[in-house]
């Protein structure tokens, strides 16, 4: 503590802060990370562009054309820091059967005993900020607070966009309200006089949870996931847990998914709220901004969400959800004026770029965003022209000037299609349910599960390609149950048992439980290219939910569920023919029991605590399959 300012702890709380529980925690943390500084967040606008003022003077930010992008930065990370570092992620319960075989589990006090010494001093030479942060609505009934502890001023400004930031977070936490303890350094303590880097961050890395005392700690990244602590790690992995544990407290407990959630009105006025799981970077930003196409015009969608949801029975027996989130983190290679316009409109001003390019005139530019500039500096701060991109091609592509994992930060009131109950305390009720993994064969445009067991057999047995939102090998087709996999705070298996059980008794209970369909955009033809033109036109699949929900679309019955007739897809504007339909429709037997064949795979891997129903709902899919 050779400080002036840290000696005798001088935490230097603001008077909001009376929360005895996180006055001495802060205390401790301050004595073990032992910074130079302490900042609490008051998540003023005059906080927000100080910090970002800072963060141009340190090299992190690069102030964009305040007259093509007014009050919008661009940061580069290190090259090493890019993505969720899903190896490095640890679920550290007391039982190694409690984060079930899909997650890397190390014993609490052995993963204490790792961390100790490494946050010892993390942040000599570095500024802590206190970062008070609601989930949700302050005050709603779905909310939960959380306080991050960061030595990245890069993380404060993020968490202001991306939540519910600030002293009034403080003021309704009072002095004995609950709030998930979330600490976070990069790793990277300055040694007196040293120079400080545009992005540290350190190559060893932990992100660990340890969800019967609710905490977070990560360590050595400044990136996305890994650092912004309210969204991946709380808002899924440890409110997965927190949902659960109510259930086992004898309510019918809460749901923290990995879903947009959107409004879709039709042209009769009739307003109905979805929530969607895609895997990451599959679209899911798209989906929750999408507009409808011409043809389709008397359709309205609204978002409500664009990556998580919490959702929690309402006293009407209906569920009921929230987006925690206040802010958007999405993918912006690929995001484009035709893709997603509102998307591009929310993005013309208040945002935060991480390695994306750099234009000669001082904008951003991404692939798929247009035509490429013929200069800009990629997101590494190396020239790039297009020239230069073909003669470095890389696995084939011409090197990229954004990296695919490149993203924005941008508050939610920014998107001009923000659905006006975004911020409802009480939630928008939900009915139905979208699964969505990307495949490029076998698995049809849309199905409806016939009931609430089958619907969680088709999200528990969702495959995908894997994408670069996570750092490893792409393309490689994964199970991920829910959209989920990265993202689970305790066993698989007892995750689908909790889903079973609330459906179960919310259905006792009298409640119309939302419907559950599986979508798949992906599929790709014999020349590689994908068959469904996607985007806007996806407007098409949610008319034919809707009109299920209203009982008009009868469908076909097949062995997974229920598909949409090519005469039950309005196809007016768009040149879609029936044999196209069947290539994004259909799928033969042998690629079924192939499919059926990986589910038991994924069945076998969660043996131990695999609800036997859906063991026998397979078994009842492939007698269908046999019958066919
Ligand atoms: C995300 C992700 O950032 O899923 O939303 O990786
Ligand atoms: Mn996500």
């Amino acid at each position: 503590m050779n400080s002036p300012v840290m000696q005798g702890l001088n935490l230097q709380a603001p008077p909001q802060a009376r929360n005895a529980r996180l006055l001495a925690w802060v205390a401790d943390m301050v004595a073990l990370c032992k910074p130079d500084d302490i900042h609490w967040c008051d998540g003023s606008e005059s906080e927000y562009q100080q910090f970002c003022e800072r963060l141009v003077e340190s090299g992190t930010f690069k102030r964009l054309n305040p007259a093509l992008r007014p009050n919008s930065f661009l940061a580069r990370s290190d090259p090493s820091d890019v993505a969720r570092v899903e190896d490095r992620t640890f679920i550290c319960s007391e039982h190694k059967a409690d984060a079930g075989p899909t997650n890397h589990w190390v014993a609490p006090a052995v993963m204490r005993a790792t961390l100790q010494p490494l946050f010892d001093g993390c942040m000599r030479g570095r500024t802590m900020y206190v970062v008070p942060f609601s989930m949700g609505p302050l005050g709603s009934p779905i909310a939960h607070i959380g306080v991050e502890l960061s030595d990245s001023p890069y993380v404060a400004v993020n968490m202001k966009i991306m939540t519910r930031m600030g002293s009034a977070v403080l003021d309704v936490l009072g002095t004995d309200g609950d709030f998930v303890p979330c600490v976070h350094t990069v790793g990277a303590p300055l040694q007196p006089g040293q120079q400080d880097v545009a992005w540290p961050c350190n190559k060893t890395k932990y992100i660990v949870h340890y969800p019967e005392s609710r905490e977070i700690w990560s360590y050595g990244s400044g990136y996305g996931g890994n650092a912004l602590l309210g969204k991946k790690c709380f808002a899924l992995r440890i409110a997965s847990t927190m949902g659960r544990a109510e259930a086992a407290q004898g309510s019918a407990g809460w749901l923290a998914e990995h879903m947009l959630i959107l409004g879709v009105t039709s042209p009769a006025g009739k307003k109905y709220h979805m929530a969607a799981a895609f895997p990451s970077a599959c679209g899911k930003t798209n989906f929750a901004m999408l507009i409808p196409p011409p043809a389709l015009a008397g359709w309205t969608v609204s978002t409500i969400g664009d990556d998580i949801a919490w959702i929690k029975p309402g006293a009407d027996g209906r569920l009921y959800a929230i987006n925690p989130e206040a802010g958007y983190f999405g993918v912006a290679p690929g995001t484009n004026t035709l893709t997603n316009p509102n998307c591009m409109a929310s993005l013309t001003h208040d945002a935060i770029f991480t390695n994306v390019a750099l234009t000669d005139d001082g904008d951003v530019w991404w692939e798929g965003m247009g035509p490429a500039p013929e200069h800009c500096i990629d997101w590494q701060g190396r020239e790039w022209t297009p020239a230069i991109a073909r003669d470095q091609a890389e696995g084939g592509k011409p090197r990229a000037a954004a990296h695919p994992n490149a993203r924005f930060t941008v508050a939610a009131t920014n998107n001009p299609a923000l659905d006006e109950a975004w911020d409802s305390p009480a939630g928008v009720p939900i009915d139905a349910f979208i699964f969505g993994g990307r495949r490029s064969t076998t698995v049809p445009l849309v199905t409806e599960a016939r009931n609430w067991v089958e619907g969680v057999y088709a999200a528990a047995t969702m495959g995908s390609e894997t994408t670069a939102a996570a750092a490893g090998q792409q393309g490689v087709v994964r199970r991920d149950p829910f959209a989920m996999l990265p993202f689970m705070g305790y066993h698989m298996g007892d995750y689908f048992q909790h889903w079973l059980d609330l459906g179960a008794r919310l259905q006792a209970g009298g409640a119309v439980l939302p419907r559950i369909f599986t979508t798949n955009w992906f599929r790709k033809g014999a020349d590689g290219q994908f068959i469904w033109p996607g985007y806007g036109e996806n407007m098409r699949v949610l008319q034919w939910m809707v009109e299920r929900i209203e009982g008009r679309a009868r469908g076909n019955e097949h062995v997974t569920g229920i598909s949409p007739s090519y005469d039950e897809i309005c196809w007016d504007g768009l040149d879609f023919s029936r044999a196209q339909f069947e290539q994004v429709m259909g799928t033969d037997a042998p690629s079924m029991q192939a499919e059926l064949a990986l589910h038991s795979e994924l069945f076998h891997q969660l043996k131990d605590r695999l609800p036997t129903v859906l063991e026998e709902t397979k078994t009842a899919m492939e007698g269908r399959l046999a019958a066919a």
